[in-house]
């Protein structure tokens, strides 16, 4: 019998559904929330309203585009956290609902595994291409930046993390700076490319082991704004591309240093990149340098895969069906949780 997934994500600002039938993916839809941009960051309010919107055409469109009728579902898998509690009330509590009214069980799924495991995501039946056990993981969002052990579907271990901001909020911040809007990282990583990444240098930090830290470089970017604008307030109009790709190189350079090292402490080879800032152009192409230097096997996600989406509930929600691993319909979701 097939067993078909229907998953569901609303930890942030992004509302999504998606439908995965025996680990392949057959929708995902995602309702992005524009609301935010005027503010230049996510509000939560104005966020769980959005999903309270946004959910009941997101999910119908699933269904729809998956092809099936909702009687063909076997389980719900919804996001219980980390993420704005709002936001991930909206979600828990449909999953619940539409699972009662259909008589099937709920899957609770931490987004940070959903993150890791959206590398297991097939897009066809012969899509068989996916990190093999044990890997690292980097995984760099807007809220997160860590390096993870994975040995298996629901075993993984947080080797290294930031102290303090994540490599999206360095993106975010600094793109904010300098007027860019929100979120500030892709449109960096886009006027990245026309820029001089050695032409500005800026704090890299000094921590021991495999943890990360973001607020020196964000520090240092702003007093180099400071200064130079003092000088020239044209300063970051006519310097923008370059500013931009010094920005995005040295957060490349922070990440890759800490996972060159775990990777080579750990004697692993299969290494891969999850979450919104592995959509960076920067990071991928120093993936690939780092493929050919040191014979890594490397796992890229679609870009479709890599900023919030359900398809990745979804398939954590596949896995743990198989494992039978349901949660009671008590279930409340949860603002912050660790992997
Ligand atoms: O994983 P995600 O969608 O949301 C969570 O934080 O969970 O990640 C969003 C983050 C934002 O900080 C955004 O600026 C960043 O991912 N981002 C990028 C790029 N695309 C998204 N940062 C750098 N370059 C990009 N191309």
């Amino acid at each position: 019998m097939n067993i078909t997934i229907l998953g569901i994500e609303t930890s942030c600002d992004d509302t999504s559904a998606a439908v995965i039938r025996d680990g392949v993916l057959l929708s995902n839809v995602i309702a992005g929330q524009a609301v935010h941009e005027a503010y230049g960051g996510v509000v939560p309010e104005l966020a769980s309203r959005a999903h309270q919107q946004n959910i009941i055409p997101v999910v119908s469109e699933a269904i729809k585009r998956a092809g099936i009728d909702k009687s063909e579902l076997s389980a719900i898998a919804f996001t219980r956290g980390p993420g704005l509690l709002g936001s991930l009330l909206v979600g828990t509590s449909f999953a619940k609902g539409f699972a009662a009214s259909l008589q099937i069980p709920i899957i609770e799924v931490n987004h940070l595994q959903a993150h890791v495991l959206a590398h297991f995501i097939k897009t066809s039946l012969d899509d068989d291409r996916h990190p093999k056990f044990p890997f690292l993981c980097l995984l760099v969002s807007g809220g997160n930046s860590q390096i993870i052990k994975v040995l298996a579907y629901d075993y993984m271990e947080v080797i290294g993390q930031t102290i303090d901001d994540a490599a999206g909020e360095a993106f975010d911040k600094c793109a904010k700076v300098m007027g860019l809007g929100y979120p500030g990282g892709p449109v960096v990583n886009r006027l990245a490319n026309e820029g001089n990444p050695r032409a500005f240098s800026f704090n890299k930090p000094r921590i021991p082991g495999y943890d990360y830290s973001f607020s020196g470089l964000k520090t240092s970017f702003l007093y180099t704004l400071r200064d130079a604008l003092k000088e020239n307030p044209d300063f970051i109009g006519q310097n923008m591309a370059d500013l931009c790709a010094s920005l995005q190189a040295t957060v490349v350079d922070i990440l890759m240093d800490k996972l060159r090292k775990a990777a080579n402490d750990l004697g692993m080879k299969e290494v891969a990149v999850a979450g919104g800032v592995s959509a960076n152009s920067g990071l991928r192409d120093t993936f690939c340098e780092h493929a050919e230097k040191y014979g890594w096997n490397i796992y890229l996600p679609p870009n479709a895969f890599t900023t919030d989406n359900a398809a990745m509930v979804a398939i954590t929600g596949y896995f743990k069906y198989l494992g039978s691993d349901f949660c009671p319909m008590d279930a409340v979701p949860f603002a912050r949780v660790q992997l």
